[in-house]
């Protein structure tokens, strides 16, 4: 039995890996999220400014038993290591995790990361518990923030019309517009500052034009398609509120919700729903239905979830984030 090191450049290798990886999410979750295999290989396999990737898997001749995938912050959270572990149900109870653990905090150390942290996806939806809660808290985690799982069944009908008196709809697709990068930067700060995130580490994240345009080219890269919707304030020309969903075609199925913001002097105003819906009718004109439209908020985070509720999501699972400091 062996460790050994993934990062994406031997595609079968990262197959391999990516199987245990996507197989454990689809075991365990009704409506399992997460990137299709080349949509993943990108991220391990290039440079990008945000953030960089790896994997570790504990192998036995050529059975795979479980992975680690690694993200390593480049902005931001630079102190912390986050970690996906993933065992195949027939290895679990053994200390495979425990191993892959052990592994990640070791170069977490030498790294010079003082905190590993870890999202368990497959929370029930009221009590969050999971096999996995189970083992990070059995291993030293501490729970610091929980998020509840909605998914939106595509097409959904009767969508609302929502308009707001003095606000205009501009929608862009894979690069946003260069005449509104400079309020688009503010709106992406924003909305790492603003974000609830519990009792998480988090240090948000400073966007600048290069950021934007780096993660624009890492997502084609990834084959990624993206929907945008904004509502610009007409009598200031104010860029308000966003909101952005997007998904591959290697994965027709699976399609995401990313971020939504309102500025905050714009709140209160139903700019929420008036960015959603529209977004959601490009986006349901554009891709293959049926598909599955995925989306994470804190419970707190009250007015997003109503607004998702009335656009028809509804809470499949509870995703927890737990931290542990090295
Ligand atoms: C969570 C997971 C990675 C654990 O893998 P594993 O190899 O079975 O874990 P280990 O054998 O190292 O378990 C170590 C300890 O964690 C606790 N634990 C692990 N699974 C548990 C479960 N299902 N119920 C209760 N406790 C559990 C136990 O204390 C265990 O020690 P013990 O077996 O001596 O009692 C595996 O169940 C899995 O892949 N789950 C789905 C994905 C996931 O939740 N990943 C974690 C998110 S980062």
């Amino acid at each position: 039995m062996e460790i050994i090191r993934v990062d994406g450049s031997d595609a079968d290798v990262f197959r391999r890996f990516y199987a245990v990886k996507f197989g454990v999410r689809r075991e365990e979750l009704e409506f399992p999220a997460g990137m299709g295999v080349e949509e993943a290989r990108v991220v391990m396999a290039r440079e990008h400014a945000e953030v960089r990737a790896d994997g570790l898997g504990l192998v036995d001749g050529d059975a795979w038993l479980g992975i680690a995938w690694l993200d390593w912050w480049l902005v931001g959270n630079t102190d912390t290591v986050d970690v996906e572990l993933a065992v195949a149900p027939e290895y679990r109870r053994r200390g495979v995790a425990t191993k892959l653990l052990d592994a990640a905090i070791d170069r977490a150390k030498a790294e010079g990361r003082s905190i590993v942290s870890g999202t368990n996806m497959a929370g029930d939806p009221v009590t969050g518990e999971s096999p996995g809660t189970a083992f990070a808290a059995a291993r030293g985690f501490v729970k610091k923030h929980a998020e509840l799982h909605q998914v939106a069944e595509l097409p959904l009908a009767g969508l609302p019309e929502h308009s707001v008196d003095g606000y205009e709809i501009v929608q862009w697709r894979e690069h946003a517009p260069d005449e509104w990068m400079p309020q688009f930067v503010e709106l992406l700060s924003g909305m790492s500052e603003d974000v609830p995130t519990g009792d998480r580490t988090t240090a948000a994240v400073r966007w600048t034009p290069e950021l934007v345009r780096d993660t624009e080219e890492r997502r084609l890269a990834q084959g990624r398609f993206t929907y945008t919707t904004a509502a610009v304030h007409t009598a200031s020309g104010e860029l308000a509120a966003y909101t952005q969903m997007g998904g591959t075609p290697e994965t027709p199925e699976r399609l995401n919700q990313y971020d939504t913001y309102v500025r905050r002097t714009h709140r209160g105003k139903g700019l929420g729903i008036a960015v959603k819906a529209p977004n959601l009718r490009a986006l349901q004109a554009g891709v293959p239905l049926p598909a599955v439209l995925h989306t994470w908020n804190a419970p707190e985070n009250a007015p997003m979830v109503a607004v998702n509720t009335k656009l028809g999501f509804r809470p499949v699972a509870q995703r927890t984030m737990w931290e542990r400091a090295i």
